[in-house]
């Protein structure tokens, strides 16, 4: 049977026209009835683990909007969470863990990260049930270095201080930690495929500035185990990268050679030059300030976009998630614009 999900066709290498769009953090809180559920629950990590809560928050946006996929509402720091870490998130600082300076004590059990992990594939398997056949779904994990990141900081950093020095310090113990991650990311992307998930994306959010070999080491190496992992249990997983501001020859480094499908760019990427070197399907770039904004501006910026990517293997996206200002009505204007392309 032919596949029908746009998505998924252009992951598979075709070009379609008007291209497919959804945007990282579709769900969250610029939309008002997340906002509401969100009064109710509590908090963000109770909803991230009641399946039917999260179920809800991930359809918000399609029955709102009709995005071409869903997105499944979870988080990265599960992965974390199933090692055995203690997760917590504060109210205008984001996520908080204890800070781990080596892997003795975290859980290597599958069973036990599986059972840890189990409201995630529940959720999934809810919103397959509820999405109609043309609607992708999309399942994802953070990428061991930037899980790393935050497991050796114990919250997010602006220049990832603790796993550079674990790194500089203590490169096979660092490197067992990489390799932790990158074994349960592989998993809980292996069980929401089979829960339901038509794609997977990896969220690589701090691949930036870091030197040729750290970046080799630390995003290039472990994600290619990843997709190795994951294709030695489902060979045709369809698979997006996200290593957000890497240099342009970073891009060209993890689309070469970590063997992803697809390959998602931070709104600095010239998307005339993605189009070009690129040996993989394309998602991106809008500037989600762009999206706040507006008006001409907005649809100057699409337009842009759509310009430089005809022909290509293209999927609509932003350079980095939604901003909780942003207009509701902002997001419908885009969506019009994209699909009368
Ligand atoms: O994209 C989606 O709509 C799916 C859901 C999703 C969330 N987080 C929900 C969320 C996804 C894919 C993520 C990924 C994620 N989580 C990343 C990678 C992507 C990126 O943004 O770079 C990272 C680094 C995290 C860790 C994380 N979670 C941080 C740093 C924060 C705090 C920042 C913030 O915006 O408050 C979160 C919280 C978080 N994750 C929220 C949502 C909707 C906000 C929760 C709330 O306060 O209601």
């Amino acid at each position: 049977m032919k596949e029908e999900k746009k998505l998924v066709r252009v992951i598979g290498g075709e070009s379609v026209s008007p291209p497919p769009i959804w945007l990282m953090r579709q769900a969250g809180r610029y939309l008002p009835e997340y906002r509401a559920l969100r009064a109710k629950a509590g908090s963000f990590w109770a909803m991230c683990m009641n399946p039917q809560m999260a179920c809800e928050i991930t359809l918000q946006p399609i029955g709102r909007f009709g995005f071409d996929a869903a997105i499944i509402f979870s988080d990265i720091l599960v992965v974390p969470a199933a090692l055995g870490v203690k997760v917590q998130f504060e109210e205008n600082v984001g996520p908080v863990l204890p800070p781990i300076s080596d892997i003795a004590g975290l859980e290597t059990d599958q069973g036990k990260w599986a059972a840890t992990l189990a409201p995630v594939y529940e959720t999934l398997k809810l919103t397959r049930a509820k999405l109609d056949s043309h609607t992708a779904l999309i399942g994802f994990a953070g990428a061991p270095w930037t899980l790393a990141t935050y497991m050796a900081q114990g919250r997010g950093s602006p220049d990832q201080r603790a796993a550079k020095l674990w790194f500089y310090r203590d490169l096979e113990g660092f490197t067992q930690l990489l390799e932790l991650l990158g074994d349960c990311v592989a998993h809980h992307l292996a069980r929401q495929i089979e829960a339901g998930a038509d794609v997977v994306q990896i969220f690589d959010s701090w691949a930036s500035g870091l030197p040729e070999r750290m970046f080799e080491a630390c995003v290039i190496a472990p994600t290619k185990r990843v997709v190795q992992k994951l294709r030695a249990i489902h060979p045709n997983a369809r698979i997006i990268g996200f290593p957000r501001a890497a240099t342009l020859d970073g891009y060209e480094r993890y689309a070469r050679e970590t063997g992803v499908d697809a390959i998602s760019l931070d709104t600095s990427v010239p998307m005339r030059w993605a189009s070009e070197k690129l040996n993989v399907a394309i998602q991106g770039n809008l500037d989600p300030i762009a999206l706040l904004a507006g008006g001409n501006a907005l649809k100057q910026a699409v337009d842009d976009i759509l310009q430089a990517t005809r022909g290509k293997p293209f999927i609509f996206n932003l350079g980095h998630g939604v901003l909780q200002e942003t207009p509701p009505e902002h997001v419908a204007e885009l969506i019009t614009r994209v699909r009368a392309s």
